[in-house]
């Protein structure tokens, strides 16, 4: 790769900026053939300030590359978070039907606290409206996130504000044309620290799997991956299951989902902390792998799914494939001869009469424990049921941590964690009984950089 990204601790199959510090992923969109990543960006230095949106771009949602700066703070604040569209209909009057413009929605943040609009024709160039599209409703309100919605024939865009009293609510608003604004509804998330709808909303429709015969619901994410779901007229969210977890990890805050994906896929990229400023190098955090979002009735309730996008097995390299195998106290490791600082696993294992399960990768302890049906990994616990009796996991392993799939996509575990250059060697092992190992796939993965 021209000019880099080969940090002894930069990740190597997860977006990260070539300089500077980078937290949320902003404007998620697919556009002129291309997915767009843009993203909260320091330009300056390592730690958070001067925010900026970050540009990067990719034909795989996998291999990105950076194109520039796409918004710099002006005078009515700096660079907060937002989402993005593309104007198909040419409801804005930016661009036509036939080449539709890509319109970016932002928080102008720190000073004027009011929401704005950049658009674009050929998305790498972005020219903001002269005004705000919303004034300020209370300071901090920020991160806009739009979407259409079709049976209303109108624009909906879901704004994170800090109302008084600490009361948190996402502010439910619908245009026409992108430019004016209607206030239409709230939905209130959270008492001070009891709060589950903060910053970064996420908002979108997904039918149910397992569920009534073309039944669909709407999601409502904050930025911890807290969600409710529930109805939604085109003005009106209604939460009927509210603050599930759709993930049990560490550190994986303000994902967003990318519009207009030429599958018809909910692909989410989330902001995955990993602390990669230590060495005096010149960049710092990353984001998380792109995964599919589903919903699935369980025995739990609806649940968000989520599954690595297929596009990942592009970096696949020394397959390795394991039979069936019985796996005890006594037997030899499985995974012995497999080695690799990258990596995808795929175990599925039949636990029977075993307590634990414990895979070690690159010196960091992933164990299930079998009576609780939890996963726990560097002191970070996640109830993992069996599925039909089985565990399914899958694990991308990177230098900054691994990334964890279990319970047939219901367990999404991100775990941080500097892994020793060093060590490169895997193991499987269980205690306390014995368990089937129902079939394996190690891959080595190549870097994306
Ligand atoms: C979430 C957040 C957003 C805000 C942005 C600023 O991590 O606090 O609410 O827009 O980061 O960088």
């Amino acid at each position: 790769h021209e000019g880099g990204y080969m940090e002894m601790r930069r990740a190597q199959i997860h977006f990260s900026p070539k300089r500077g510090w980078m937290n949320d992923p902003n404007g998620l969109v697919y556009y002129r053939g291309e997915y767009h990543l843009f993203f909260q960006h320091n330009p300056y230095g390592v730690n958070w300030g001067n925010m900026h949106w970050g540009h990067a771009v990719s034909k795989d949602l996998v291999h990105w590359k950076e194109v520039g700066e796409a918004l710099y703070p002006d005078d009515f604040g700096t660079m907060f978070s937002g989402g993005a569209v593309v104007d198909t209909k040419n409801s804005s009057g930016f661009g036509s039907t036939k080449e539709p413009a890509l319109a970016l929605f932002y928080t102008a943040a720190e000073k004027s606290w009011t929401q704005g609009m950049a658009h674009s024709r050929d998305g790498r160039s972005f020219e903001k409206l002269e005004t705000p599209i919303i004034n300020k409703i209370t300071d901090g309100n920020r991160d806009p996130k739009v979407i259409w919605h079709e049976p209303s024939k109108h624009w909906v865009l879901v704004v994170y504000v800090s109302e008084e009293g600490e009361q948190h609510a996402m502010h439910f608003f619908t245009s026409t044309d992108m430019k004016s604004w209607i206030f239409a509804s709230k939905v209130l998330g959270g008492q001070g620290n009891d709060r589950y709808l903060f910053e970064c909303p996420e908002f979108f429709e997904l039918p149910v799997e397992g569920g009534a015969k073309g039944e669909r619901k709407w999601i409502l994410t904050g930025a911890n991956s807290q969600y409710a779901i529930g109805t939604f007229d085109g003005k009106t969210f209604i939460p009927e299951e509210e603050r599930m977890f759709s993930q049990q990890g560490r550190d994986y805050y303000a994902a967003q989902t990318f519009s207009n994906e030429p599958q018809g896929r909910r692909v989410e990229i989330g902001w995955w902390r990993t602390h990669t400023n230590q060495d005096g190098s010149a960049f710092n955090q990353s984001m998380s792998i792109p995964m599919t979002i589903a919903l699935r009735k369980t025995a739990r309730g609806t649940r968000i799914i989520r599954q690595p996008v297929s596009e990942l097995s592009a970096l696949r390299t020394n397959i390795q494939k394991l039979k069936g195998s019985r796996l005890s106290a006594a037997s030899a490791n499985v995974l012995k001869s497999f080695q690799g600082e990258l990596a995808e696993i795929k175990l599925r294992i039949r636990p029977e009469d075993a307590h634990t399960i414990h895979l070690n990768v690159r010196g960091l302890h992933i164990i299930y424990q079998v009576t609780e049906q939890e996963l726990v990994v560097d002191n970070v616990r996640a109830h993992a049921p069996l599925i039909n009796g089985e565990q399914e996991l899958t694990i991308f392993v990177d230098r900054t941590g691994v990334e964890i799939f279990a319970s047939d996509g219901e367990v999404f575990m991100p775990i941080n964690y500097n892994l020793d250059p060093k060590n490169t060697q895997y193991s499987l092992s269980v205690s306390g009984g014995s368990a089937s190992l129902v079939d394996g796939e190690l891959h080595e993965l190549k870097s994306i950089w």
